[in-house]
Order: structure tokens, then sequence, then C-alpha cells
């Protein structure tokens, strides 16, 4: 099939990769230049891991090519994905801006009749929108449909590679028929493609993200509550989490939800329910649960050390939202660190692959280092904010040597109080018994 992907980020680029890995001839168009012209030469702009072989591989063979021609890109294909950011606009509502300038693009160019998937997160409605703008541009028929995606940074490929489903918002024959033979190849060992009507798509993809950031939220309250009354939230977290009506996941305690995706879906569902008068009353506790825990690690930091941070030199480990990404939109470690600085102190950072992102945000104000070890040289405290693999079996006889003074804020539980305690650090980790 003739696939064009409109938008190279983190989903576009995975989508259009992993389309031409099944045999589809996929044109990719972005309007960032400089992101096509490294892609062009097989370089990858983004961390995600198994991404690079797959994109090398596929422009080797032909099936996958880039462009800043958005023009082409509509001209070329039959089924065109619109995967262009939708981020939160003042109000929280998703901007929109991105996808109707798109739109707008493809009615200006269409050739024949087309496909056109909205891939981005958007609000119910807005594949209507398209529809019109698309259709007040041209004569040839377009079929608008709804394919949200549900893939993780950090395990992308895998993600779309083997999704747990695919959700298709479709409202005519040709789309549908398209749209199964496209997705038939991820789904053979039966997991789902579940066809439904486009707003009941559109509705889905911001669903599933504020159940799971319900969850997180839910469970950092309980952390706050297990300080208060001496409970260890690993063990609650255990023992509910083995219900199998509630399940493990997402249950994990934290510094707060970030990344690209759940604070800015939160924010536009609870604004498409003001928008027909409707008040979310959970998400909106969620999202301020959310911002409380993302201040509450420097919150300890100040309880320990007092408010002025003034000559006090503090490293964080980890910057990206989570592990196996180098994203850092909206990650806690932005407000951990600007709040650092803002005391007064000077925060030495490490991250596996954020490191480039954080110099973007930050400049020359935080010191960057390329070996977790050497950025707690002579800092007054540790604070772990990302739960990557190389951080969980440290050296730390090394960490207490290196350290002037033994202290530890573990944002993320990866360490045991009681080895803390044999090592004589003061340990301040999370809905568990710290140790002073
Ligand atoms: N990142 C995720 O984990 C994830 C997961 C599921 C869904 N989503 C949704 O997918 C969408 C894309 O997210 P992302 O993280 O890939 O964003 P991103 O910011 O990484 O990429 C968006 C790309 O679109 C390009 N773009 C912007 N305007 C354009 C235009 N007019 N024409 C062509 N290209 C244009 C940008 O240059 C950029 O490369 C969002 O709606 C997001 O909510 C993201």
């Amino acid at each position: 099939m003739r696939v064009g992907v409109i938008g190279t980020g983190y989903v576009g680029l995975v989508v259009g990769a992993c389309l031409a890995e099944t045999g589809n001839d996929v044109i990719c168009g972005d309007v960032d230049a400089q992101k096509i012209a490294a892609l062009k030469e097989g370089e990858i702009p983004i961390y995600e891991p198994g991404l690079e072989p797959l994109v090398e591989r596929n422009i080797a063979v032909g099936r996958l090519r880039f462009t800043t021609d958005i023009a082409e890109v509509t001209k070329e294909s039959d089924v065109i994905f619109i995967a262009v950011g939708t981020p939160a606009d003042e109000d929280g509502s998703a901007d929109l801006r991105h996808v109707l300038d798109v739109a707008a693009v493809i009615g200006d160019h269409m050739n024949g009749e087309k496909v056109v998937v909205t891939k981005s997160t958007v609000p119910v409605g807005t594949a209507d929108l398209v529809r019109q703008t698309i259709e007040a541009r041209t004569e040839h028929p377009v079929h608008v449909c709804s394919n949200p995606e549900f893939l993780k940074e950090g395990a992308a490929v895998e993600d779309f590679m083997r999704p747990d489903r695919v959700v298709l918002g479709v409202d005519s024959p040709r789309a549908r028929q398209l749209l199964g033979e496209l997705h038939e190849p991820f789904v053979r060992t039966g997991n789902p493609i579940i066809f439904m009507d486009i707003a009941s798509a559109e509705l889905t993809k911001y669903v599933a993200n504020a159940m799971l950031a319900t969850r997180i939220s839910l469970m950092n309250e309980v952390a706050r509550m297990c300080e208060l009354t001496g409970a260890d939230v690993s063990l609650v977290r255990h023992g509910v989490g083995s219900d199998h009506r509630i399940g493990p996941t997402f249950l994990f305690p934290g510094p707060g939800y970030g990344g690209s995706c759940f604070p800015k879906d939160i924010k536009a569902l609870i604004r498409t329910g003001q928008e027909r008068g409707y008040d979310f009353k959970i998400l909106r506790a969620v999202e301020e649960v959310n911002e409380a825990q993302k201040r509450l690690f420097l919150e300890k930091v100040e309880k320990h050390f007092g408010p002025d941070l003034k000559g006090r030199t503090i490293a964080v480990w980890g910057l990206a939202f989570k592990p196996g990404t180098d994203d850092m939109r909206d990650s806690p470690s932005i407000v951990l660190i600007e709040g650092l600085l803002a005391r007064g102190a000077v925060v030495q950072a490490h991250d596996p692959v954020a490191v480039p992102t954080a110099r973007r945000l930050f400049g020359d104000r935080v010191a960057y280092f390329e070996r977790d070890y050497d950025a707690l040289k002579g800092a007054d405290a540790l604070v772990v904010m990302t739960d990557w693999l190389e951080y969980r079996r440290p050296n730390f006889q090394r960490i207490k040597d290196l350290l002037r003074t033994p202290v530890v804020f573990d944002a993320r539980n990866l360490w045991e109080a009681s080895r803390m305690r044999e090592l004589k650090f003061v340990y301040y980790p999370l809905g568990r018994e710290a140790v002073t």
C-alpha cells in the first residue's frame, strides 16, 4: 500500500518505519528540514530502542523515504496518517493548529480518493474538522478516520509491532477495509482490531491515558498516607496489585507523571468536558495531586537542608520523565531542578541519554556528567528521579565516598532502607520509612 505519514516525531517515525517493515511504500513528511536531512542520512533524531536499524533497513531497500514536501506526501499516498504534535494550548485544550494546517495542505493537493487518518491524540470532533477542512478544498473523495496510538516511548517499536489492540474509528467501508489490511500483520496472534465510530475512537485514547494517570495519582496519594501512618507503600502496592481486578501495573508511586502525553491529555479531556458543560472532577483531582507530587522531593530536600540552598550542591540522577527515552517534556526533574536552582543550589546532573535534551532546557545553569558517579563528586546529596536500570544496583560505598555528606533522596524507591541504614546513609524514599 502507498502510505504517507505527516509528522516524523516519536510517533510518526515509528509508524512510518513499522509500516515500511511490513512491506508498504512509505513516505514521511515533516516541516522540520533539519530533522528530515538527518533522517535521509539514516540518523535518528530521538532515542528509541530498536528504531535505528528499522529505519536504516527500510531506507536501504527503498520502502521508506523522507521529505519536507507535504504536497508530495499527499500526492504519492492512498492512506495518509497525520502524526503531528497536539500540545496543550493556554486554556488546556489540545492545540489543533498543526493538525488543521496539515489537513489544509492535504486538501490543496488531493489527486484522487484518499483515506486520511488522525493518529495524533485529538479531542472528540477533530476528525470532522479535518474532513471539513479537506472537503472545502477538493472534489476528490476523502475518508477521514481516527486511529489513536497507544505506543509507549522507550518500547515504541515493540508496542507498535505487537499492540494489545488496534483501535480504528471509521465511518466508511473503504476506510475499514484499507486500515484493516494495513494493521493485519500486527495482530496475527489474535489481539483485536476494534472497529468503532470515530467519536468513540477519539475518546478511547484520552480515557486510556486518564485511567493510567489516575492510578498513578492515587498511588502517589497512598504513598503520602504511608509516610503518615508508618505503612510501606511497596507492600501495599504488592498486596493491592495481586488482586486480578486491579492488576500490578501502573501502581508504582514516584515523583509525578510527566512526558508528552499524560499531562496534556488530562488537561485536554478536562477542557473537552468544560466545553460541553461537564466538570470532570476526578481528573481535576488527578492533575492537582500530580502537580503537588512533582514538588514533593524539592520539599524533602528543603526539609532536610532548610529553604536556603546557597552553597549546597545537589546531584540528580535521571532527567528523562521515565527510563528508555530522552524525552523530558513535563518531566518532574524539571520542577526539581528549577526549584533547586531558584534556592541557590548548584545542580550536577546525569542521565544515560537525556543530557542533550537537558542542555536545550537548562543551558549551562546545570553541570552535566557523562558518567553517573562523576555527578556525585563533592555533592551534599543525591536525588534519584528516573528509574533507569543502571541506577538499580550501584556501588553504594563509592556513592558514599564521593558525596560530601551521605544523603540520598530516592523518588523511585530503587533501594532498600535496611541496606542504606547498614551503610549509614541518610535515606529518604517515598511512602516508606526514611533512614535519618
Ligand atoms: N510520544 C508519545 O509517546 C505518544 C504516544 C501516543 C500518541 N501520541 C500523540 O501523537 C502525536 C505526536 O506526538 P509526538 O510525540 O510524535 O510529537 P513530536 O513533537 O515528537 O513530533 C511531531 C512532529 O510533527 C512535526 N510537525 C509539526 N507541524 C507540522 C506540519 N504542519 N507539517 C508537518 N510536520 C509537522 C514536527 O516538526 C515534529 O517533528 C501527539 O498528538 C501525541 O499526543 C504521542
